[in-house]
């Protein structure tokens, strides 16, 4: 694919696919990230002196206009980060987009309403595709974090304009490729959250490309009870058991040391500052949880980590959300920082809940690259190619 310096991007409109899909409470943005991230792309176009029209969705309206998911709140948050006027407009194609589109003045950025008011926009519908196109000169993905959508703004359109990616996107690949692409190894992935069900395809390829592999947060569980333990009232699903089993097999044959927990962090209830306690696996109480690793098993964590040259991070390593249970999760988010920012490791974060569980542990600073993307996060992570990136050429 090519990037914004191959492309004539002089007098034109680039059409700019970017990821706005923000927290929003009370008509406040709460984490303005993604904004910020696509800020350089949106800078370079502007210095080019081109005009940026903004494409993107907004939460999930189901093929119609809802007031509330309407992208025009988030005009003050892009005001705001681009340092320039924005003009927004009621719709994603048509005449009145075609106008504001053609009445853009320099230095301006257009907003497009959320693409997915449109039935089509989801079916990746090539009618809708070519009406947006119409408002652009050039075609520019700098959204990643949905570039696992085959929309008709992330995938159809791309065929049908010069493409090329943004700078969001450049760096997001770049990352990636340097964690699992080609990495410097030994590479360790660190994969927690919930459910194995959900993580299926990602531990099935992490499994064959990475030296490492600590399995954290309530999929431990199901790990644990595949050897026979038991796991009293722990979050576990009981009929993956088998499914973790072949797992640890494949990790078996191709040579990746797999780190489950060795003692955990055990409460009767979820709350914050319930009375816990810490046990070896073995000796889980039938009336109790587990909702954190304990700390032999954060010491290896961490002997792990001063080992590994590539750290890939997916998911918490406990009940993060609620105190005491985000104490393995920080301490060995901590520990990863500090590698990297003594330029020791190559860190890479991404997917889901990850960046607000080192965000709570003051670690994402320091990672190598913590990408803005959940869904897509994963699915690059499982070997899957993203439609929204394969379109670009
Ligand atoms: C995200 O928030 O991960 C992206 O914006 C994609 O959103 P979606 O899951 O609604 O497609």
């Amino acid at each position: 694919w090519k990037t914004l310096d191959q492309m004539d991007l002089a007098g034109k409109r680039v059409l700019t696919r970017v990821d706005i899909n923000v927290p929003v409470e009370n008509g406040q943005v709460t984490d303005a990230t993604r904004i910020e991230r696509i800020v350089p792309t949106v800078r370079d176009i502007l210095d080019a002196n081109a005009k940026p029209i903004l494409l993107a969705h907004f939460d999930r309206p189901k093929g119609k206009p809802v007031p509330e998911m309407s992208l025009q709140q988030l005009v003050p948050a892009l005001e705001e980060a681009f340092g320039t006027r924005v003009v927004f407009v009621a719709d994603c194609r048509g005449p009145a987009a075609e106008a504001a589109a053609e009445a853009l003045g320099e230095g301006e950025v257009l907003l497009l309403e959320n693409t997915r008011f449109h039935p089509g926009e989801e079916k990746n519908d090539q009618a809708l595709a070519e009406e947006m196109a119409a408002l652009g000169d050039v075609y520019c993905n700098d959204a990643f974090s949905a570039a696992h959508r085959a929309h008709a703004s992330t995938e159809a359109i791309a065929r049908l304009l010069p493409a090329c990616a943004g700078r969001l996107m450049e760096a997001e690949l770049s990352a990636l490729e340097r964690a699992l692409g080609d990495p410097k190894r030994p590479v360790m992935a660190v994969v927690g959250g919930a459910k194995v069900s959900t993580k299926l395809d990602l531990l099935s390829n992490l499994v064959e490309r990475v030296d490492m592999l600590v399995i954290g947060g309530g999929m431990a569980n199901t790990f644990l009870a595949a050897q026979g333990l038991g796991v009293g009232k722990s979050l576990c699903e009981h009929d993956m058991t088998g499914t973790a089993k072949d797992i640890a097999a494949k990790a078996a044959d191709t040579g990746c040391e797999i780190l489950l927990p060795r003692d955990v962090v055990v409460a009767r209830e979820f709350k914050a500052g319930a009375e816990s306690e810490v046990v070896k696996v073995e000796d889980c109480p039938e009336d109790a949880m587990i909702l954190d690793a304990g700390p032999d098993s954060v010491a290896h964590v961490k002997e792990l980590i001063d080992r590994a040259e590539t750290l890939i991070w997916n998911g918490p390593l406990g009940a993060f959300e609620i105190a005491p249970f985000d104490a393995a999760t920080n301490a060995a988010a901590a520990h990863a920082a500090e590698r990297s920012r003594a330029g020791q490791m190559v860190s890479v974060a991404g997917g889901g809940d990850t960046v607000a569980a080192l965000n709570r542990a003051g670690a994402a600073d320091h990672f190598t690259y913590v990408s803005t993307a959940g869904g897509a996060f994963l699915e690059w992570m499982e070997g899957k190619t993203l439609p929204g990136v394969a379109a670009l050429g």
